[in-house]
């Protein structure tokens, strides 16, 4: 984005922000909010206190404060969040399904980050638990390969909550769009390297991500990818509720056909699914089952592992929606057809991946000791990938070279003969 608008409309966050306050806290509210003697002595009043994530969303209903929520002078450790306004707004990234990314830069050190404002205008039921665990999952699976998470800022209103995150200069999904030709084998091998170490870090700290795909790997222009966007993740290993854990997560393409059949407890054999289709799209330079719909994806699924029985997965016909298919004849696996370029070893990898039961699917620690990365080409270092402009910071792609246009054609136009030359 050009430097050059006026610095008043770039620092302004929401449509009708009022010129910037300098004070480091969010500026007040514009209604003054009506405190009775008693809740006033009880909480001190907002914004210049932090406010606590339980009385989050209840701004149309009044002021935030609650007789259950201790003052803050009971919980000395928690540090108030600081305002939104300690950011520069650059440009907006990009519009996503549970947030609004924008890139900012922090007034203080200068550094370039991404802010993701929660969409949380239409929350009737508070400060949503699924925005808790995306802070909480970023803030526990912090690695070399997961998006780093700096703070969570706070706009003037209930509503306007920001986490920040380090910026990164693409998503790989743009990018795979943008490049010339594809990922390199060797590059393939130091993504996926990469991706798995992230995914094993955060099985091993109890969370599954639950929305793994290319749009969600970020990646810099040092060869680093980051996993981001933990909108779905979740803790497992904890009691699951009657009701079971939800079906409706991954995004359709990169989903396990567990969740598919309708399984209410998965684990994090799902992400390996998703791992396993992510490698795919690397080869192919095109998702690996673009399907519209469930059953449709199923069939895809059929295609090319085969179909389900007992022999590959012992308790497919126990799951809740298996009685309701009609399954082709069985055949074997078509990886050679669809990979035709890919080692023994390779192809090996992928169907560990995309193996039907999920407790026989191979795990990220195990994935990431495969013979894949250790036969020629070897993983290429990370500072030797190219870099590409990014999207993200409004840097387009330069024409490879500029070529002098055509001449223009002229009426008396007269073609030059050795006559003129003397
Ligand atoms: N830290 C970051 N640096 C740069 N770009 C980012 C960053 N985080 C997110 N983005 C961009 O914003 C997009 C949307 O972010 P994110 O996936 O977190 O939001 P979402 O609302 O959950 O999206 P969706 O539901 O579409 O997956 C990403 O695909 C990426 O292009
Ligand atoms: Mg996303």
């Amino acid at each position: 984005m050009s430097t050059s608008s006026p610095a008043r409309k770039r620092t302004r966050w929401e449509d009708n922000d009022e010129p910037e306050p300098t004070s480091e806290h969010p500026p007040p509210l514009r209604r003054k909010p009506k405190f009775t003697p008693s809740s006033a002595s009880v909480t001190p009043p907002i914004p210049s206190v932090p406010r606590p994530l339980s009385v989050l969303g209840s701004a149309k209903r009044g002021p935030p404060t609650s007789k259950f929520v201790p003052p803050r002078t009971a919980h000395p450790p928690l540090l108030p969040s600081r305002s939104v306004y300690c950011y520069e707004r650059l440009n907006q990234i990009e519009e996503g399904s549970y947030g609004i990314v924008y890139r900012a830069r922090d007034k203080q050190t200068g550094d370039i980050v991404a802010l993701k404002k929660l969409k949380l205008e239409e929350e009737k039921y508070g400060f949503p638990i699924t925005s808790l665990r995306e802070i909480n999952a970023l803030m526990q699976c912090r690695h070399e390969n997961v998006v780093g998470i700096r703070e969570v800022v706070v706009g003037d209103t209930l509503t306007q909550v920001y986490i920040v995150m380090d910026f990164i200069e693409h998503d790989l999904k743009s990018l795979l769009t943008l490049m010339p030709s594809p990922f390199l084998q060797s590059e393939v091998k130091t993504l996926l390297l990469q991706l798995l170490s992230a995914v094993a870090h955060c099985h091993k700290h109890w969370i599954l991500h639950r929305d793994l795909k290319t749009s969600n790997l970020l990646m810099n222009n040092r060869g680093t990818i980051k996993v981001a966007d933990f909108g779905l993740a979740r803790r497992f290993g904890d009691p699951v509720g009657v009701g079971g854990m939800t079906q409706l997560v991954v995004t359709l393409w990169y989903r396990a056909p567990e969740i598919l059949l309708g399984a209410t407890s998965y684990s994090t054999a799902v992400d390996m699914w998703s791992v396993g289709c992510i490698f795919a799209e690397l080869l192919l330079n095109e998702p690996l089952f673009q399907a519209k719909g469930e059953l449709e994806l199923l069939s895809m699924i059929f295609k090319l592992l085969g179909p389900p029985h007992h022999t590959n997965w012992p308790d497919f016909d126990k799951l809740p929606l298996t009685r309701t298919l009609n399954l082709p004849p069985l055949h074997p696996p078509n990886w050679r057809q669809k990979f035709p370029y890919v080692t023994n070893a390779g192809i090996d990898l992928i169907s560990r991946f995309l193996t039907y039961d999920p407790e026989k699917r191979i795990t990220a620690e195990e994935a990431l000791r495969h013979s894949y990365f250790t036969e020629s080409p070897l993983p290429k270092h990370p500072d030797l990938f190219a870099s590409f402009p990014s999207l993200a910071a409004g840097e387009k792609r330069k024409k490879p070279f500029q070529s002098p246009s055509a001449p223009q054609r002229m009426g008396n136009y007269k073609l030059l003969t050795e006559f003129d030359l003397v």
